[in-house]
């Protein structure tokens, strides 16, 4: 569902609840000294948030307005909740670092229930150490080096069907994705019944994220909720497949039924998963890692498309490597861990485009940030697009130059895949996927675009919103 259609309905529900209790649209008292606004009663700011949000520069505008006569630390109350915005490297050091449970992550409450109580993104402390640990190593370098073979052929596969075609490169983008995490994580074959049913419980679990919390049959929530059930049940066939020893597949799933999972030897089991625990997480990854790089990889070829510059030096690098190389569709390992100007581009994608605008956090304990005073129990967001365009770090930030990342970043003034504990734990399966698509499709291909229209999808990760249609030609 839109986040306009969410907005009206939230909104009803919020006015309904505030004449209930009547309600007086006041900050909490200890907020009033925090400066900034809340904006009309019941919907706060949440229209201009969400009216800057679907423009091309998103909630830059928003933010920038409130920065400039607020300072770094404001508050407002957008999308039914008081909120606490923050930016710069001192925000982003405290909040990201979370040292001693300072802050936890703040998931919607959809988005709780449906990754269910022992997933990644909501457990915190030792727990969420723990659970980092486990998922690190098959989703390392070398974790990853025997997925290249397939992301590689179904590259070469989907861009096949491309030539002379007119396409929308995010649809493309986010088959491709799936088809590469699904694998990745239980060797799902990349078409047929079973990928067709993932794909549909996956589409219907993503859409209701920004749903409203009532779970009732008819609504998006409910939806989500039944696909996730239906989702998991696929996995207990696959997990108890695996543990019969019927089947053997070299994936993610059997690496964490292997080594991590409870068996029936009891003193073995200690600070292993349960089954639950590996559905929770299983499904975890499949949401954190889908839009995301659907999304990275299509503003990385609508940046390109507009930035002829670097496409040609892009599409040398490439050419480079396939002249030098065996030739031909043979993309190797090395080279695809040996591309400095591709790993640039990417970073600047991540910069321009920043992906997740904002971060957000709730306050564990008190603390202070610049000079404000943060009480337990609020909810605080970093603001990433503004760190992302800070002229003084990125001078003309509106210009997409991949030789901003000639020499590595300062901490904290780039943020693409975050920092910290919470770190992006699939950065390198993002990056596998991005550098082998890229390389195939530049190698052969050019294209037009078909749609001028700069604004952007209303959903929680950015994306555009005509989908980026284009018509391509072969070389
Ligand atoms: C270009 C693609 C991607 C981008 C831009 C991206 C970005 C991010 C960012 C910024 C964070 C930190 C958010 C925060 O601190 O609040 C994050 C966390 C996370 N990402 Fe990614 N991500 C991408 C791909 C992936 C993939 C492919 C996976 C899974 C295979 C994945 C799984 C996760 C998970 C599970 C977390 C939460 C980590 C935790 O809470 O400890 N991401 N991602």
């Amino acid at each position: 569902m839109e986040f306009g259609v969410i907005l009206g309905l939230a909104l009803l529900f919020i006015f309904v609840v505030s004449a209930l209790f009547l309600r007086v649209w006041t900050s909490p008292k200890e907020m009033e000294v925090i400066p900034g606004t809340l904006g009309w009663p019941i919907v706060g700011e949440s229209f201009s948030f969400l009216s800057d949000f679907s423009s091309p520069s998103g909630i830059y505008s928003f933010m920038k307005k409130r920065q400039q006569r607020y300072g770094k630390v404001f508050k407002s109350f957008v999308l039914g909740r008081y909120t606490i915005f923050m930016t710069g490297r001192e925000a982003s050091k405290i909040l990201l670092t979370g040292k001693d449970g300072l802050v936890s992550l703040n998931l919607f409450y959809t988005g709780q229930q449906v990754l269910g109580p022992t997933s990644l993104l909501q457990t915190t402390g030792e727990e969420h150490k723990r659970l980092r640990r486990l998922i690190a190593e098959p989703l390392s370098v070398d974790g990853l080096k025997k997925y290249f073979q397939f992301i590689n052929n179904l590259a070469i596969e989907t861009l096949d069907q491309w030539s002379g075609r007119k396409i929308l490169v995010l649809e493309e983008a986010s088959t491709f994705t799936l088809k590469v995490i699904g694998h990745m994580i239980m060797s799902l074959e990349p078409s047929g019944e079973e990928q067709e049913k993932f794909r549909a419980n996956f589409k219907i679990i993503s859409s209701s994220f920004a749903s409203l919390p009532f779970k009732i049959p008819g609504t998006a929530f409910h939806r989500g909720i039944k696909a996730r059930d239906r989702m998991y049940d696929m996995l207990d066939s696959v997990i108890s497949m695996r543990r019969s020893g019927n089947e053997f597949r070299d994936d993610f799933l059997e690496s964490l039924i292997m080594k991590h999972s409870k068996g029936m030897d009891e003193k073995a089991n200690e600070d292993k998963l349960t089954d639950k625990q590996l559905k929770d997480n299983v499904l975890t990854l499949l949401v954190a890692g889908h839009d995301t790089t659907t999304a990275a990889l299509t503003w990385l070829i609508k940046f390109l498309g507009e930035n002829t510059d670097v496409l040609d030096q892009l599409r040398g690098e490439h050419t480079r490597i396939r002249e030098s190389g065996k030739g031909g569709e043979n993309l190797t390992w090395p080279e695809v861990n040996n591309m400095p100007y591709t790993t640039k581009v990417i970073s600047e994608t991540l910069r321009r485009a920043t992906i997740l605008p904002w971060f957000s956090r709730k306050a564990a304990q008190d603390f202070e940030i610049d000079g404000s005073n943060i009480k337990k129990g609020w909810s605080v967001n970093l603001d990433v697009v503004s760190i992302h365009h800070d002229p003084e770090v990125y001078p003309k930030p509106e210009v997409f130059n991949p030789h901003r990342f000639d020499a590595p970043p300062k901490p904290y003034t780039f943020l693409g895949f975050g920092s910290g504990p919470r770190m992006c734990p699939g950065m390198n399966l993002a990056k596998l996927e991005i550098s082998i698509f890229i390389h195939h499709l530049v190698c052969r291909y050019k294209w037009i675009p078909l749609d001028k229209d700069d604004s952007v999808q209303p959903t929680l990760v950015r994306m555009p919103k005509n989908k980026y249609a284009v018509l391509v030609e072969e070389l």
